[in-house]
């Protein structure tokens, strides 16, 4: 049985046999973890789909497919739902981003490194197919190269959620080439959407001034009106993902994390772009604590290495997202 992608708007790079897999989505409510687990469950089925978290149910997955409540950090208890629910691939996608990162340093360093070791530990003692855990551009630091940074450069990164990540990078790697686990990695830039609420980044404004847009016409950012950072819409985001899992193992040289772009712009020019729908609205400026961390990161990103490896190719830039989140906001 195969699905129908025009009705999902999900191209896939194969026909993918739904029958074989069965889905764990750690982190299922958060951002980027409802439209992953609502892009799955329209590929293998709603039932071949397990979301969990440690928070409730988002109340955009209710009733489309079954729901554990799980923390990552309980290996045990992790490893019993692997196997009573016999799953085959693992999306890990719990974590602590830059922001909230940077105020509970502790915190973001144990979960972002010790859920990832659990879930790579039962992937390989089960034998599990495949298992995707997101990077970010955050790995890279002040002194990486500003514009087109490269898939391999000089990486300093100087907030521990950079710190973890590229540490996370190397144990995806180690565990590939040491014991097999076929674990795939994408460095998301900024993931900007509608559906589900932002979980606590530097690129969380790109998503505040939408809302603000429209609620009140006006708003506040916090960081410099010329900061620019990468960034990308969730629905490119989403199939990148999708199509580095399904695209053949031997396509995947880059074994700690793919760069991958979508676009790159300031807070001044997505103003600009919203004013061009609402012409009343108005944005000001106080930069916080978050600015360190946004100049630390590059303004652009090289995606040379997915484009050559696994056929990756964004689709959105700043007016045609902008017009969609409007739209549908
Ligand atoms: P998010 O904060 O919105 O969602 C994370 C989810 O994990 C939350 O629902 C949270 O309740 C859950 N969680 C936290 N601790 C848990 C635990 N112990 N056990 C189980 N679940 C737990 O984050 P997101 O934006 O969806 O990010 C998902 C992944 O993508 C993260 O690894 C993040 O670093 C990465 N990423 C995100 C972006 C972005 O712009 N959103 C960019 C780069 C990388
Ligand atoms: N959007 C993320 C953050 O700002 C980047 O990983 O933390």
């Amino acid at each position: 049985m195969h699905f129908n992608w025009a009705f999902s708007g999900i191209r896939p790079a194969k026909p993918i046999n739904m029958s074989k897999e069965k889905i764990l989505v750690i982190g299922a409510s958060g951002q980027i973890g409802v439209e992953l687990t609502l892009a799955l469950r329209a590929i293998y089925g709603n039932a071949n789909v397990v979301a969990s978290d440690l928070r409730e149910e988002n109340e955009l997955l209710r009733g489309s497919g079954p729901y554990v409540s799980l923390d990552v950090m309980n290996k045990e208890m992790l490893h019993v739902q692997v196997i009573r629910q016999n799953i085959t691939q693992i999306y890990l996608l719990a974590a602590i981003l830059s922001a909230t990162g940077e105020k509970n340093p502790n915190l973001a360093w144990h979960l972002n490194m010790q859920g990832l070791l659990n879930v790579l530990d039962i992937a390989r003692e089960e034998k599990l197919q495949k298992v995707y855990w997101p990077s970010s551009i955050a790995v890279f630091g002040p002194t990486s190269p500003k514009q087109n940074c490269p898939q391999q450069t000089i990486i300093e990164p100087t907030t521990v959620y950079g710190i973890s990540k590229y540490a996370g990078e190397f144990w995806c790697n180690y565990f590939h080439h040491r014991f097999g686990v076929d674990v795939r990695s994408i460095r998301y830039p900024g993931l900007i959407s509608y559906k589900s609420a932002p979980g606590g980044g530097t690129t969380d404004y790109a998503i505040e001034i939408f809302h603000e847009a429209k609620e009140h016409q006006k708003y506040t950012c916090f960081l410099r009106e010329d900061t620019y950072l990468p960034m990308m819409y969730m629905p490119d985001a989403i199939r990148a993902t999708i199509e580095l899992m399904e695209a053949p193992s031997s396509r995947i040289a880059v074994r700690t994390s793919y760069n991958v772009s979508g676009m790159s712009f300031s807070p001044r020019e997505i103003a600009a772009e919203i004013q061009k729908h609402i012409p009343g609205f108005t944005i000001a400026y106080t930069p916080d604590y978050r600015q360190a961390i946004a100049d630390s990161w590059p303004q652009s990103i090289d995606d040379s290495a997915a484009r050559h490896d696994w056929g990756w190719k964004n689709e959105f830039d700043l007016p045609s997202m902008t017009t969609d989140m409007l739209e549908n906001l």
